[in-house]
C-alpha cells in the first residue's frame, strides 16, 4: 500500500529555543536560506508523499502563511524584475497540499498525531518530526519506505548514538533482521546507559499503520504528564511488528540552539552559494580562543 500522507507535528512550544521562540515558531526559524518546516515538508515530496497534515497551535501563523501565496511580494519581485526568486517564491506555494489541524492542548507527542486520525482515516502514514533535519544522498524517509513496501510494518528510523547518551532518547531492543534492519523486540524510553538495551536511537522519521490511532487512543498520559507516542509504540508491538531502520544519512538536531548551529553550519558548507564564503571564514577564525566572551554586566 503507497503511503500517502505524512503527519508533521510542530505543536509544541520549542521552549529549548527560548527566546528566539517566544514568539516566532521554531519551526520557522532559518535554517541556511529556508525556514526548518521547508526542510521538511521538501523531504517529504523528495519521498513522494504530497499530502502533508502539520499540526500547529495558536503561536504557529507564520509557518502556515510561508506556504501561502503572497501577492504583494510576488509583484514586488516582478517589479523588481528578480525572476528567479519570484520563481522560487511560487514553487514553495505549489510544493504540496498542506492542512493545518490545530492542536488546542499540548497534551505531548502522542496527542499531537492523534489530532490527525481523522485526516489520516484508516491507512499507513508517515510522522516527520521537524526537530529531525536530515542529510542524507537518498532522503531518509524514501530509504525508511522500501523497508515498509518489504515488511507491510511500522518502521522507524533509528541511528547509533554514543552508548553514554542513551538517557536522552527513546532506545530500541533489537533483533537483527537484514542490512541495517531490526526487528523491534521492545522500546525503553530514555534509559540509563547501564540498562539501554542498545545503542540504537529513535530518531524523528516513522511510517506507522492506522491502528497507532487505537493504542494512542488509550494510551495514559506518561512521563510530564504527556501522552507518549513511545508508550503507544509499546503497546502497538504487542499485536504488530514493528521494524527498525538505520537509515544513511546525518541527522540534526534542529531543536536546540547548538544543534541548530551545527546544522546551519553542516548544510552551509555543502550549498554552493553560501559554502565557499562559509568555509573562508570559518578557516578565518582564530583556534585556541575557546573561552567564551564575557558576559556585558548588567
Ligand atoms: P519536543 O518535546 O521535542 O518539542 O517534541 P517541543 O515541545 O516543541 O520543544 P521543547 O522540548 O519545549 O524545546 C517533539 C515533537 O513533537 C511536537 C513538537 O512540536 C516536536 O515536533 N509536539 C510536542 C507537539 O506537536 N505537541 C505536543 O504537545 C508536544
Amino acid at each position: 500500500m503507497k503511503i500517502r500522507k505524512a503527519v508533521v507535528p510542530a505543536g509544541g512550544w520549542g521552549t529549548r529555543l527560548l527566546p528566539a521562540t517566544k514568539a516566532l515558531p521554531k519551526e520557522s526559524l532559518p535554517l541556511v536560506n529556508k525556514p526548518i518546516i521547508q526542510w521538511v515538508v521538501e523531504e517529504a515530496v523528495a519521498s513522494g508523499i504530497h499530502q502533508v497534515i502539520i499540526i500547529t497551535n495558536s503561536l504557529k501563523r507564520p509557518m502556515e502563511d510561508h506556504f501561502d501565496r503572497s501577492f504583494e511580494l510576488e509583484y514586488v519581485l516582478a517589479r523588481k524584475g528578480d525572476t528567479k526568486m519570484l520563481e522560487e517564491i511560487r514553487r514553495i506555494t505549489d510544493l504540496a497540499s498542506i492542512a493545518y489541524l490545530r492542536q488546542k492542548e499540548q497534551l505531548g507527542l502522542g496527542h499531537a498525531i492523534l489530532v490527525a486520525k481523522d485526516l489520516v482515516g484508516d491507512e499507513p502514514f508517515a510522522v516527520f518530526l521537524p526537530d529531525d533535519i536530515i542529510d542524507a544522498p537518498v532522503p531518509a524517509m524514501k530509504q525508511m519506505l522500501q523497508v515498509f513496501e518489504r515488511y507491510k510494518c511500522s518502521v522507524i528510523a533509528i541511528e547509533r548514538v554514543d552508548p553514554e547518551a542513551t538517557s536522552r532518547y527513546g532506545i530500541i531492543s533489537p533483533k537483527p533482521i537484514a542490512h541495517r534492519v531490526y526487528q523491534v523486540q521492545d522500546l525503553v524510553e530514555k534509559p540509563d546507559p547501564a540498562e539501554a538495551p542498545s545503542n540504537l536511537a529513535i530518531v524523528g522519521r516513522y511510517i506507522l499503520t492506522p491502528e497507532i490511532f487505537e493504542y494512542l487512543e488509550r494510551t495514559p498520559p506518561g512521563r510530564g504528564g504527556e501522552i507518549q507516542l513511545t508508550d503507544g509504540l509499546k503497546l502497538l508491538l504487542e499485536r504488530q511488528a514493528i521494524y527498525g531502520y538505520e537509515f544513511e544519512g546525518v541527522r540534526h538536531d534542529a531543536g536546540t540552539p547548538i544543534g541548530l548551529i551545527k546544522a546551519t553550519i553542516s548544510l552551509g558548507l555543502k550549498d554552493p552559494e553560501i559554502g565557499p564564503e562559509l568555509r573562508e571564514f570559518l578557516r578565518s577564525l582564530p583556534v585556541g580562543t575557546s573561552e567564551p566572551a564575557a558576559r556585558t554586566p548588567k
